[in-house]
């Protein structure tokens, strides 16, 4: 890994032994894009990427007039110069121009990589990364702009962010101020999204990139179940496990934009940031704002590989504290089993049998606060209802910690219900715009997280919870998009900050949180997986993945989130039948076997199943336990779609490809078909290993496969529906 500066041509080279980042000062003295990609030789000069033609439209290179910015890539455009392109950012001047240009003026390189005040950020120390922050300065708008690229030693990836400071003595106003910019030299890519809604988050759509823009977003106040925001491009011939890939992951849980723009000059430019809807930025002299960050990765070697890099980076330079690489415990969460309707018996009840079957860590979900019975009340008054919990949550976590059980709760703290103490007595404290009728969603308001005040009376409350009563987790929920966005509390000129400071003030009141509990393992849920992104893992080191917990559904949102998110981070539960969301009944054994691959835990009343299904639950939790460390930080491969197969399968695998462990799924039953094999991926080709007894070769296994008609012989039918079975490889 290093970062190299070659003076003589004003080029960075930032490199390690996967790949190679290249950009340079060019004659317009802004940055240009040369090359990301594979790793390639360090070279002094390579200018000649540099397109100059005979008689551009529009030239900024005075002696030959040559050079345009329109046919040359970028790095972090400006628009209304001679890139004619969608920019980066955008300044209003005192003056209202909002043309500039930021020439290179210095840089630094610093070992390791700093954070961002107030925001999520992958960290590094200095054995790990290297940064480079290139000063740019336009003299006209009297700004700085600082462009910050870290190099990995170990991922093949890049993460950008940019930095702008008002030196002039003028107010400006960054209306736009995306995080990264990508312009590559041909448009043969396509793009691939992450889209759905409630229920059915994070499902890959495809499509072909051409001329003109490619774009998804969110304007919801959360990054959203509709667009997530990790996006790859990829060369059309691209599967998991050959060919060329982008992707490109937004540090950041608020409104979000990516798109890809193919200009008339075969350029195809990437950006990713805050969206510019509703945003506006006043900057006074000496003021400076930074963008979230976005981990830019690339592979050679198909999406399995771009998948791992994102698994690997986030787990050990995005999630911070005590639950880093560590493996999660097994819970049980009462929603589905009671939803509001409970009292302390109830719940002793459910834990009790939880500890009967294995399970470690019990979560008391919504209803447990206020006059909270069902979703018109409550929301806001953090103070334990006595009636369900006579000793409260205190009292409820002693009796289940007694039980031999870990405790946990469910919060909502940016939310409030008109039917509550809280709004009663600060109706101001809301999201709204004054003479307007504030929209409802699940009955409730948004909290205004903007106001320091606000955040400090919901820490508090809960903190009273929380203080001197022994709780390892907390599942904290946001069960509304953001609507009339606007703060009471601030002035007609600073509207247009608000989305990106209510989503600052929900990292703040996490961070105050995490620093005062700091054994606390936070699960990130929005109305199932509607803020699954990487801002919230910073924070929240797994979250709830979709309220859909059917089996099958589930099996096609957990591939859609491996896309981009470590299997440890996907919060997955087996759940009762017939599912409440989908109406289907699945085994509970194949319930287990999707669940498995993810956090696991049980989301149903333990009482409610026959012996036999106990029985098997009770194997199923001391077959995670066992292998939990496998399944969540393993080597991850997807190896069958459940987009475009009736079968579908995975598996991880141990860095020292020692042991595997695969999953398979009928989805929908191929009659009089040959079953098949399964070709299996990651492990060591002159590795013998043993498979349901029988041994094989690790290239054996790679390229022949595993023959699906061996597990017709066990209790399993690959011709039915929803069958499936899980097995584990190991070294022999
Ligand atoms: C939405 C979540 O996704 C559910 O799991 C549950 O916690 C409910 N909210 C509670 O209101």
């Amino acid at each position: 890994m290093d970062i190299i500066w070659h003076k003589s041509s004003g080029q960075f080279h930032l490199f390690n032994d996967k790949i190679s980042y290249i950009f340079a000062v060019s004659p317009s003295g802004e940055l240009t894009g040369i090359y990301f990609g594979k790793r390639i030789h360090d070279k002094a000069d390579m200018s000649y990427v540099q397109i100059r033609v005979g008689m551009p439209q529009m030239a900024v290179d005075p002696d030959t007039e040559s050079y345009c910015m329109e046919i040359n890539r970028q790095e972090y455009p400006s628009f209304g110069t001679t890139d004619l392109g969608t920019p980066a950012f955008e300044i209003e001047q005192a003056n209202g121009s909002k043309v500039t240009s930021f020439v290179y003026k210095n840089h630094k390189i610093i070992k390791g990589k700093n954070g961002i005040t107030g925001l999520p950020a992958t960290y590094a120390d200095k054995k790990e990364a290297l940064t480079i922050e290139v000063e740019l300065v336009d003299s006209v708008a009297e700004m700085t702009l600082i462009l910050s690229y870290t190099i990995f030693e170990s991922y093949a990836a890049v993460v950008r962010h940019a930095k702008f400071v008002n030196n002039g003595n003028s107010t400006v106003r960054l209306t736009r101020a995306l995080s990264c910019c990508l312009d590559l030299a041909d448009q043969n890519y396509d793009w691939m999204q992450f889209s759905g809604a409630w229920a059915r988050e994070r499902i890959p759509e495809v499509k072909h990139i051409s001329t003109g823009t490619v774009m998804i977003e969110s304007k919801r106040g959360i990054s959203s179940a509709n667009q997530n925001p990790f996006v790859i491009v990829k060369r059309p011939g691209t599967d998991e496990f050959y060919g060329e890939a982008f992707g490109f992951s937004f540090v950041y849980s608020g409104n979000f934009v990516a798109l890809a723009e193919g200009n008339n000059h075969d350029r195809l430019r990437i950006m990713m940031g805050i969206n510019p809807v509703h945003f506006e930025w006043p900057l006074e002299k000496d003021q400076s704002f930074e963008t979230p960050e976005v981990v830019m990765a690339f592979t050679a070697d198909g999406l399995n590989a771009l998948s791992q890099t994102y698994h690997h980076l986030f787990n050990n330079n995005l999630v911070r504290g005590k639950w880093k690489n560590r493996p999660r415990p097994i819970l049980n969460n009462n929603w589905e089993a009671t939803f509001m309707d409970f009292t302390e018996e109830k719940i002793l009840k459910l834990a009790k049998k939880a500890k009967e079957a294995g399970v470690e860590l019990f979560v008391l979900d919504d209803g447990w606060f206020g006059e909270r019975n069902d979703d018109t009340s409550s929301l806001g008054d953090w103070v334990e209802n006595k009636e369900k919990l006579p000793e409260g949550i205190k009292g409820l976590a002693s009796k289940i910690n007694a039980l031999g059980l870990d405790f946990g709760f469910w919060i909502e703290p940016e939310m409030v219900n008109i039917n509550s103490n809280l709004y009663r007595k600060h109706p101001d404290w809301i999201l709204s715009v004054p003479g307007r009728k504030p929209s409802l969603g699940r009955h409730q308001l948004v909290l205004d997280f903007t106001r320091p005040e606000v955040v400090d009376a919901v820490y508090d409350m809960l903190f009273k919870v929380l203080d001197g009563t022994h709780v390892r987790y907390i599942k904290w929920d946001m069960n509304r998009t953001l609507t009339e966005v606007y703060s009471c509390a601030a002035s007609p000129e600073m509207q247009g900050t608000v989305y990106h400071k209510y989503i600052m003030g929900v990292y703040s009141l996490y961070e105050r949180l995490i620093a005062a509990f700091p054994e606390i393992l936070f699960e990130s849920c929005s109305s199932g997986g509607s803020r699954f992104d990487a801002g919230m893992l910073y924070y929240a080191p797994q979250a709830w993945c979709s309220d859909n917990t059917d089996a099958i559904d589930r099996i096609g949102i957990q591939y859609g989130s491996s896309y981009g998110y470590p299997l440890v981070s996907i919060g997955a539960h087996v759940s009762a039948v017939p599912n409440q969301q989908t109406g289907r009944s699945v085994s509970i054994k194949t319930r287990a076997n999707v669940a498995y691959f993810g956090t696991f835990g049980y989301e149903l009343d333990l009482n409610e199943l026959s012996d036999s299904e106990f029985q098997e639950v009770k194997k199923q939790v001391a077959f995670m336990k066992e292998n939990r460390e496998l399944l969540q930080f393993g080597n991850f491969y997807r190896l069958l779609s459940p987009f475009q197969n009736k079968q579908t399968a995975w598996m991880v695998v141990s860095e020292d490809k020692k042991k595997a462990i695969v999953g398979f799924y009928c989805l929908k039953a191929n009659v009089c078909a040959l079953p098949g094999f399964l070709r299996l991926a990651g492990l060591d080709p002159d590795m013998k290993y043993q498979m349901e007894g029988k041994t094989y070769y690790g290239d054996e296994l790679m390229n022949i496969g595993i023959m699906l008609a061996e597990f017709y012989k066990s209790d399993f039918s690959i011709s039915e529906d929803y069958a499936s079975f899980v097995t584990v490889i190991k070294a022999d």
